[in-house]
């Protein structure tokens, strides 16, 4: 068997959901827009506004992964260079979602040509702790025993492995210095869920598109918390053969901002909190208003 070439530890560790081989032989557009969010930060969310904007409104789609792919996502049976090659053949503009911090982005880095534009969205930490707890309660039990989630009763043993994987930290971390660069749109979720017309009116200005007022209508309405939760299916991940991994409603659940500090005791919360302020800067610390 043909061996394998090498590639730079900087596109991260292979995990079921992280194909680093991927990353590095993706071939960027000029015109593809990647949605970099920290996990639960409304990644989906992002994914439907960018699918219906760049639409201008489709409710036809049956999977949201199918018309906006998870870049570094390895698929069962499926050599990912095969992946890759499927990827080649999406018309511009093609729209991606990533977990991937700046240094694992493809097409990012001062001597890339071809730089894609990033759209990213950052959420209370509280919050994305949360919603990530009840991410993994919600897949169905055959995907928890397969993804070795055990003792999913136990909050405080849910919030230590959080901590330890430190994906929130790690992601807004890595980027906040690039957060002005000019092929960069950083948006939060709070501001989006207060004025989702407003937020869509940033995105069009950033990425120059265009829809008409007819369109905006419906792309909003196709946006709102409540058409997604009815279309909840069309929004939920699946195995290899098709099967479910979450239990209905499992990707769009409350859509709240502030259920973290309604949920969290004191002490959790001071455990989050005195992560981020371990790991951010001062001014970043002070854009989720956390004091430092
Ligand atoms: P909650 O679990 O707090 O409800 P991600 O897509 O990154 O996994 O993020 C999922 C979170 O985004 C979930 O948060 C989900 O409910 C929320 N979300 C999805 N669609 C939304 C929408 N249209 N409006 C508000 N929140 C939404």
């Amino acid at each position: 068997m043909k061996k394998e070439a090498i590639i730079d530890k900087k596109w991260g560790t292979a995990d079921p959901v992280h194909d680093p081989r991927m990353l590095a032989h993706f071939q960027t557009r000029s015109t593809d827009v990647l949605i970099t969010t920290a996990a639960k930060a409304g990644t989906t969310w992002m994914q439907q506004i960018l699918h219906q904007l760049r639409s201008g409104g489709d409710a036809e789609f049956s999977s949201i992964d199918d018309v906006v792919p998870w870049l570094e996502l390895p698929r069962v049976g499926k050599h990912w260079s095969d992946v890759l090659a499927d990827y080649e053949n999406i018309p511009n503009p093609r729209i991606f979602k990533t977990h991937c911090t700046y240094e694992q982005t493809p097409g990012v880095d001062k001597n890339d040509t071809n730089t894609p534009r990033i759209i990213l969205t950052s959420r209370d930490p509280r919050d994305c702790c949360i919603s990530f707890y009840h991410h993994k309660r919600d897949m169905t039990d055959e995907a928890k025993a397969h993804m070795g989630f055990t003792d999913l009763d136990n909050f405080d043993k849910f919030l230590d492995e959080w901590l330890r994987f430190e994906g929130w930290y790690r992601n807004v971390r890595s980027w906040w210095p690039h957060r002005n660069n000019d092929n960069v749109l950083w948006l939060r979720y709070e501001d989006l869920k207060k004025d989702l017309s407003a937020g869509i009116e940033q995105i069009l200005n950033f990425l120059g598109w265009h829809i008409t007022d007819e369109q905006r209508h419906s792309v909003i309405a196709l946006c709102s918390f409540q058409w997604m939760k009815e279309n909840a299916l069309r929004f939920t991940r699946t195995g290899p053969a098709g099967e479910t991994i979450f239990k209905p409603g499992g990707f769009i659940r409350k859509g709240q901002v502030g259920d973290g500090k309604a949920t969290l005791t004191a002490e959790q919360e001071k455990r989050i909190l005195d992560k981020a302020r371990e790991r951010l800067t001062p001014d970043c610390l002070a854009f989720f208003g956390i004091d430092s």
